[in-house]
């Protein structure tokens, strides 16, 4: 049986062999930067299982794969500049290394580069494929606009924190499990199952990155400033539970902090995440991820793929749960 570690190598090999080049130097050199700084690779795995245990191969699927991890890197340079982030990865930010033009640039590149590769589909697939690539990035932009115009609304309510991140992130992970099912040869009903279970993981795996933003232990293993999320007011399901649960005291506290315009601040960030342990929120935060992580799994369940890959995607689904950065 393939396992995931042969997915993530075959993936790496690929995108070895196909650099970012042409001119001018400024716009490409950010784009390798970025991509040759690591990333966990979760979404390009997702697709070569997915189309793995439809077909018993995945080499096929390596350019989708590929077309998947440069449109995550594109938003992740944009995102960078929105939330005002200073490291990526262990390092420097594109906007920071470079500058915010820079920046834009190279995430648009970026964005259509990976149609490119998603071009080298299958001339019979490629129409489907692109509807759900381009509809999947539009949703992603949809979930970020809504991040942003929520950090300076005073009142968001869970349900609305569900739908954002299940926009800006979770229908990215969806999209990689269909297409991956796709290109394998899977039934559409059967693909959109494993979109369910994609869709499932994603929220739960947004959920944990927003607990590590505030509680990853290992700084430099994490590779992204801590407290970032509490600097810029992000309406977390930790804060949004945080101002619902504090007494009288506590939500005294939390709006002075809201309110101070001291971005940079260790105290607030110390502070808050007090706050988001007193209250019960992080608790809360935990039980949530868990219960999306079982509804992914209970999504797995009618999908029609041997035991085996079923055993190998609820592993890989673990993975991704107990990840620390
Ligand atoms: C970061 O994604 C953006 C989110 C959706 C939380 P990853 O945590 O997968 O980032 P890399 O690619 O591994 O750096
Ligand atoms: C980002 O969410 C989602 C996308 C990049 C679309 P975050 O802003 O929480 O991601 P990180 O924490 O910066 O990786
Ligand atoms: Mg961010
Ligand atoms: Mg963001
Ligand atoms: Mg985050």
């Amino acid at each position: 049986m393939t396992t995931i570690e042969t997915y993530l190598s075959s993936f790496e090999a690929y995108l070895s062999h196909h650099p970012f080049e042409g001119f001018p130097d400024r716009l490409y050199e950010p784009a390798n930067y970025l991509m040759k700084l690591g990333g966990k690779r979760f979404r390009p795995v997702m697709l070569l299982m997915a189309c793995d245990a439809y077909k018993n191969s995945f080499k096929e699927a390596l350019p989708a794969a590929m077309a998947i991890e440069v449109f995550h890197n594109f938003t992740l340079v944009h995102d960078d500049i929105m939330d005002s982030a200073p490291l990526r990865r262990g390092m420097p930010t594109v906007h920071e290394r470079w500058d915010t033009p820079t920046a834009i640039l190279c995430g648009d590149m970026l964005m259509f580069k990976s149609i490119l590769f998603l071009q080298e589909l299958p001339h019979l697939f490629l129409q489907e494929a692109l509807t759900m690539f381009n509809k999947t990035a539009i949703e992603v932009c949809e979930g970020q606009q809504l991040d942003m115009l929520f950090e300076s609304r005073e009142q968001v309510d869970i349900p609305e924190y569900l739908n954002m991140i299940m926009l800006k992130t979770s229908v990215l992970l969806g999209c990689s499990f269909y297409l991956g099912a796709r290109i394998g040869g899977a039934q559409k009903e059967d693909a959109l199952a494993l979109y369910e279970f994609g869709k499932n993981l994603g929220i739960a795996f947004q959920l944990h990155d927003d607990l590590l933003d505030a509680f990853a232990e290992d700084a430099m293993a994490f590779g992204k400033q801590i407290g970032g999320d509490i600097l810029s007011n992000k309406k977390t399901y930790l804060l949004i539970t945080a101002l619902q649960k504090a007494d009288v005291t506590q939500l005294e506290n939390l709006k002075y902090w809201l309110k101070s315009d001291n971005t940079s601040s260790n105290e607030k960030v110390a502070t808050v995440k007090a706050l988001f342990i007193e209250t019960g929120a992080k608790q809360a935060a935990e039980q949530e991820q868990q219960h999306f992580y079982n509804m992914a799994l209970e999504a797995l369940k009618p999908v029609n793929i041997s035991d085996e890959s079923k055993t190998k995607f609820r592993a890989f689904a673990q993975m991704i749960m107990k990840r620390t950065k």
